[in-house]
Parts: structure tokens; C-alpha cells; sequence
């Protein structure tokens, strides 16, 4: 079943409501989640050390739950109402490593979360794959800022959203709910004009030209064939 979208004019473009969709960087590919991933993702999601310092991963791990997300993630991003992203890296066996979601609020910002496996911690892997993710939010959505909050005393997340360019704001009390209630987190930011003038700002690939309204294109081809 799809979501109920709140606010169907916030979105992410048609690009990335397709199951073709990904980015690619250095080391990993980011591409949506399938059904073959279910054990890959159960495998990491089911330790205490990642579930517990996450808003959304149960603890205890029920059975079939990796299934359950994988059919939720990739009904959202249908929706273009979030973007859940699996990284595999591009060499050896590929099985997936790590997740990476962004969701649209009702005020048209962006929302991140990501956690990556235990063996694979350490190598630089979560910051690559939320630096690709951040360029994607703002090259390819309107958002004026991406929204990340981690846990009190975190500090691997932490460091991850620094080396990403985020600043931290504030701290408080946030709703983690497969935590079961408020916990005290540390809460992030980084404002488009921050990512735009700080060098942050990466161009998307050639295929992001994609996200442009059909019409537009069209219009351009034609504009172009009669040589104006
Ligand atoms: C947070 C998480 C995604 C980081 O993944 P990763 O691939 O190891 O991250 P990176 O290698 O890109 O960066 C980790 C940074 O944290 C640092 N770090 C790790 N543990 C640390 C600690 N206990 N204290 C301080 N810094 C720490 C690393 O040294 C590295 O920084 P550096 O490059 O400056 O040396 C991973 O630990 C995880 O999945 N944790 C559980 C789930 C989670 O916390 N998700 C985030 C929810 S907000």
C-alpha cells in the first residue's frame, strides 16, 4: 500500500521513484532496497549496537521485518514521499552494508538517517554515502536544509554528520519510536546556501538532468531542431 502523502506537493522528483535509480561514489553504489537484500540488512539490523542508536530499527529484530522495510522503503520512494537508499560496494560479492534514508517533512526540508554493519565500520563508508545523499537532496528537491539528530553520546554519528558539513544546533528531547519514547539527542543542520558556499556543493551526473519536467525538455529539443 502506498503512503498517505500529508503534503503530495513535497516530494522527491520522478527520478528517483524508480527502481533504477542510484548514485554512485568512490566505493559504493546507493541504489533502493529489493527482496534479495531482506538477510544482508537483517544481518546488521539485528545487533543492539546499531538498532539502539537508531529512531526506527526494533529491537528485538522480528522475523520477516527486513522484508516488511524492504516493501515499506520501496513503497515510499514510489511515492517520492522518502528516499531509503542500500549501499553495496562497487567491488567482490556486494552483498548490502549499510542503509541510507532521507524523508521529506511537511515544511519541505529533508530528514537523514543511516547506519552501515559493524564490520564494515570505520572505513569511511557512512560519510561517503551521506555526502551523495546530501547532493542528491539539493540538486535534485527544492529543500532549503537537511535535518540529522544522533543520540547522546554518539559520536561516530556525530562525527559523520561533521565531516558531511553539518552544524549542530541544538540538543533535545526527540520522539525515537522504535526507541519507545523522548530521548536526549544532538541535533544537526546544514542550510543549502552553507553547502552551496562552503565547497560542499557537488554536481549530480549528467542522468540528474533527467529530473526535469518533460515538458521543458521538449520544448528546449524543439526550440533547438529550428534553430532558435
Ligand atoms: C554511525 C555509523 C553509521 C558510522 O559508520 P562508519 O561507516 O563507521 O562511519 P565513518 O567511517 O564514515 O566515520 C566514522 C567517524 O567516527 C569516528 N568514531 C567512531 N567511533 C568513535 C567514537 N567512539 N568516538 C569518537 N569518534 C568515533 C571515526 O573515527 C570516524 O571519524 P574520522 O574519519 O574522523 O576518524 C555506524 O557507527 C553505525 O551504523 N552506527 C549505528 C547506527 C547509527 O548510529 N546510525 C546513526 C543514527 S543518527
Amino acid at each position: 500500500m502506498l503512503p498517505d502523502l500529508k503534503f503530495p506537493d513535497v516530494k522527491f522528483p520522478d527520478l528517483t521513484s524508480d527502481d533504477v535509480f542510484r548514485l554512485e561514489t568512490k566505493r559504493l553504489w546507493l541504489r533502493w532496497p529489493r527482496a534479495s537484500d531482506a538477510a544482508a540488512i537483517a544481518a546488521f539490523a539485528a545487533l543492539p549496537e546499531v538498532a539502539r542508536m537508531t529512531a526506527a530499527i526494533p529491537h528485538p529484530y522480528p522475523a520477516r521485518e527486513a522484508d516488511r522495510f524492504i516493501l515499506q522503503a520501496r513503497a515510499e520512494n514510489a511515492a517520492g514521499a522518502a528516499l531509503h537508499l542500500a549501499l553495496s560496494q562497487k567491488t567482490g560479492a556486494r552483498p548490502v552494508i549499510g542503509l541510507v534514508t532521507a524523508v521529506m517533512t511537511e515544511t519541505g526540508e529533508a530528514e537523514i538517517g543511516y547506519a552501515v554493519a559493524p564490520q564494515a565500520w570505520g572505513n569511511g563508508f557512512a560519510t561517503e554515502a551521506v555526502k551523495a545523499l546530501v547532493d542528491a537532496i539539493f540538486n535534485l528537491s527544492a529543500a532549503p536544509r537537511i535535518r540529522a539528530n544522533s543520540r547522546l553520546g554518539n559520536l561516530a554519528s556525530q562525527r559523520v554528520l561533521e565531516k558531511a558539513g553539518f552544524s549542530h544546533i541544538d540538543t533535545g528531547l526527540d520522539l525515537l519510536p522504535a526507541r519507545g519514547g523522548l530521548h536526549s539527542c544532538n541535533r544537526f543542520c546544514l542550510e543549502r546556501t552553507d553547502w552551496r558556499r562552503s565547497g560542499l556543493e557537488r554536481r549530480m551526473p549528467p542522468m540528474a538532468q533527467q529530473s526535469r519536467s518533460a515538458t521543458e525538455t521538449l520544448a528546449e529539443a524543439a526550440a533547438e531542431a529550428l534553430g532558435e
